[in-house]
This record gives structure tokens, C-alpha cells and sequence, in this order.
């Protein structure tokens, strides 16, 4: 097991890699404290909760609401949950998003911690203090900055997750290479079949290397003022294909990620055969380069963009595999140079 620390105002947080579920109760401080769930992640690893009140929600996008958070907060109050309580999630990112929220919000903030179930909540959800759900039609528009106590990663959970679930977790892994670190990709690139097999070695790497990457760039920079606008690369594009076609996050960041690239390409910044590598890695991940969603749709859903300031948007590109960089884009000349690219 690994160990690795987050340094946020909001408090630190401990991220343990290879850690047991079973071993959750070690963490738990000595204080009454209530599980949050969803029924899949209940049914398959119930066995291994400590014995704890446990609060079941449902799972999708959809249940991602502040009504969702009000029927929680009605549960924790009839378990009698007061200021010194404590929240687990335990579960994907919705899980964590929604309970992190919760427990940040229920009483003035109440501590809390995860055990992330899925690769992308392991990779990526769980880590760095983002805790929120979606509102009038905006993904995670209302929300806080607030780091969990821990958060334990289970390799052992993950050889459940349904293949697509996987391989979502896996584009939020490129998306670390692809914006810091060069070797990384090349890692991944020869490595696609046993990580996509999930060999023990390859996913400990590579869970380690984004957590690694995330928790130094939180670290310096929690409340995205400026280098975490990094981590945003292929989501101002994803966010907005998530939310014409429905398709999952991590797939959704895949085809967003193409976007991006080709931009850069398009403006002389990233060279074509870098380009050629990206689109190569993510079919060798089942993941998508393209989806079927028109440019005006695209365009339409991208001025709905709620990290918009005015008319000026952030846009991540690259100047290389593993080198990224932030610019600004007014939103006009943005949606002339993603037509200009688009397919
Ligand atoms: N806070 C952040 O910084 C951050 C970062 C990235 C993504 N997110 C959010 O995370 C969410 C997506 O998270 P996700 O992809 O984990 O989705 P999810 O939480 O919906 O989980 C996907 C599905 O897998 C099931 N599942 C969970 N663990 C399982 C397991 N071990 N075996 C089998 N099935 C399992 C769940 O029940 C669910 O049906 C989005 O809402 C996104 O906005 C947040
Ligand atoms: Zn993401």
C-alpha cells in the first residue's frame, strides 16, 4: 500500500492506494458515523462494510441533485447525526460528489472520507476536494472545495466494473499523461492490453502516477486559480458533447479530448504525428475518438459553459504529449476555430 498527502486549505487528506476496503474501520475516527451508497456498490460489497447505518441512493447523472442531497440530509437527522458525526462514501463519483457535498454542507460541514469503488472515482472523482452536484441543467453547478480525510482505492473492487465503466476511468488516466507526463503515455501505450486486463502492477502504476499528478497540482493550486485549470483538458469540449448525447463522462472526455488535440494541431502547436499517437491509444482503450453529436449542437452546448467568465472561456491545449497549456478564447473566435476542426 501507498500513501499520498494532499495539502489543502480546506484541511489535508490521505489517499491510500492498494489499501482493503475491509480495512475501512482502521480509518474511521471514534465518532458516530453513517455510510452513503449506491444499491450496485451495496450489493456487490456490503459484505465489507464495517457495521455502520448505511443511506442507499441511486445511480446516474440524473440522481446527481440537490433533492438527492435533501433526502440525505433527512436520513442523517433520523439517524441522529449531530456536529461530531462523520460521512463515508462509499461508491463511484456520483457517490462521492453527492456525499462529500453532504457531509460538507450538513451542520455547517461535518468530516468525511471515501472508499472509491470505480477507476475513474480513484483516479480522478475522489481525489482533490471537488464535492457537488448538478443543477438546472449544469453538471456540478453547485458545490464546494473540501478535502475528504481519506480516500482508499481498492484495486480489488475494480474487477467488477463493467468494461465501459473501466475504460472511462482509463481516459481520465490519459488525460493525466497527456497534460504532465510523456512517459506515462508511453507506459500506457505499451502497456494497453494488461492495463485494459487489469494487471495488478500496471493499474497500481498508473492509479499511483494520477494520483500523484492530481495531488501535486491541488496541492498548489486547490481552488483553480491557474495550473488546475490543467485538469480541465478535454472537458470544456466533454462536458459539452455529456451533455447534448448522454453518453458517459469518461467517454464523453475521450472525443474531447480529440477535439483539443486537433486544435492544437490546427494552430501549429502539437505536431500531427502526436496527434495520430492520441487518437491511436484511445481506440486501443475502447474509448471514442468521435460521437455523433452536430457542430451546431456542440457549439450551442458550449456557450451554455457555466466556467465561462463573460465572453472569455479557458480552453487546455497541448504543445506536446505530456506538456499542457491554458489559453483564452473569446467565445466567438473559439467556436470559429472548433468548426474549422470539427468532424
Ligand atoms: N469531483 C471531481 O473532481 C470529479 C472528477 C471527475 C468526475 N467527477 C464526477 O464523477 C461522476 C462519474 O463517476 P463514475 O464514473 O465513478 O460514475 P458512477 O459513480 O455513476 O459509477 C458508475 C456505475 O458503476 C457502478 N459501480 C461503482 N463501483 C462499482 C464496482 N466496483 N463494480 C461494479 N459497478 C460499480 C455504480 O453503481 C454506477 O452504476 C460524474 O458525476 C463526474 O462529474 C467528479
Ligand atoms: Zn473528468
Amino acid at each position: 500500500m501507498e500513501t499520498l498527502n494532499i495539502h489543502g486549505v480546506s484541511g489535508d487528506s490521505r489517499i491510500l492506494i492498494g489499501e482493503s476496503l475491509a480495512n475501512l474501520s482502521a480509518y474511521l475516527p471514534s465518532k458516530p458515523a453513517v455510510i452513503i451508497t449506491d444499491a450496485t456498490v451495496r450489493k456487490l460489497y456490503g459484505h465489507l462494510f464495517p457495521p455502520l447505518a448505511v443511506i442507499e441512493i441511486g445511480s446516474g447523472e440524473e440522481i446527481k441533485t440537490i433533492d438527492t442531497v435533501c433526502r440525505i440530509y433527512t436520513a442523517l437527522m433520523e439517524q441522529g447525526l449531530d456536529r461530531t458525526g462523520f460521512v463515508v462514501g462509499i461508491g463511484g463519483g456520483i457517490v462521492c460528489d453527492i456525499a462529500g457535498f453532504v457531509a460538507s454542507t450538513y451542520m455547517r460541514g461535518i468530516d468525511f472520507g471515501f472508499a472509491a469503488t470505480t477507476l475513474l472515482a480513484q483516479v480522478d472523482a475522489s481525489v482533490g476536494g471537488k464535492n457537488g452536484v448538478n443543477f438546472g441543467g449544469f453538471k456540478n453547478m453547485v458545490g464546494v472545495f473540501n478535502q475528504p480525510r481519506f480516500v482508499i482505492c481498492d484495486p480489488h473492487l475494480l474487477s467488477s466494473l463493467p468494461r465501459r465503466e473501466l475504460c472511462c476511468g482509463f481516459a481520465e488516466i490519459i488525460k493525466h499523461a497527456l497534460i504532465s507526463n510523456a512517459d506515462m503515455f508511453a507506459f500506457i501505450e505499451h502497456n494497453s492490453g494488461r492495463a485494459l486486463a487489469l494487471a495488478r502492477d500496471v493499474i497500481e502504476r498508473l492509479v499511483h502516477e494520477s494520483v500523484a499528478l492530481k495531488a501535486g497540482i491541488v496541492s498548489r493550486d486547490e481552488k483553480e486559480a491557474g495550473e488546475r485549470r490543467k485538469l480541465n483538458f478535454g472537458h470544456t469540449f466533454g462536458h459539452a458533447i455529456e451533455a447534448v448525447s448522454g453518453i458517459p463522462h469518461g467517454e464523453a472526455v475521450s472525443a474531447g479530448m480529440v477535439i483539443a488535440a486537433r486544435l492544437s494541431a490546427a494552430r501549429g502547436m502539437l505536431p500531427d504525428a502526436d496527434l495520430q499517437r492520441i487518437c491511436r491509444l484511445l481506440a486501443a482503450m475502447d474509448l471514442p475518438r468521435h460521437v455523433p453529436v452536430t457542430v451546431d449542437a456542440l457549439v450551442d452546448a458550449l456557450q451554455k459553459d457555466k466556467k465561462r467568465a463573460r465572453d472569455r472561456i479557458h480552453v487546455i491545449l497541448l504543445d506536446a504529449i505530456g506538456r499542457a497549456v491554458v489559453q483564452t478564447f473569446d467565445m466567438r473566435e473559439l467556436v470559429k476555430a472548433v468548426t474549422e476542426v470539427y468532424i
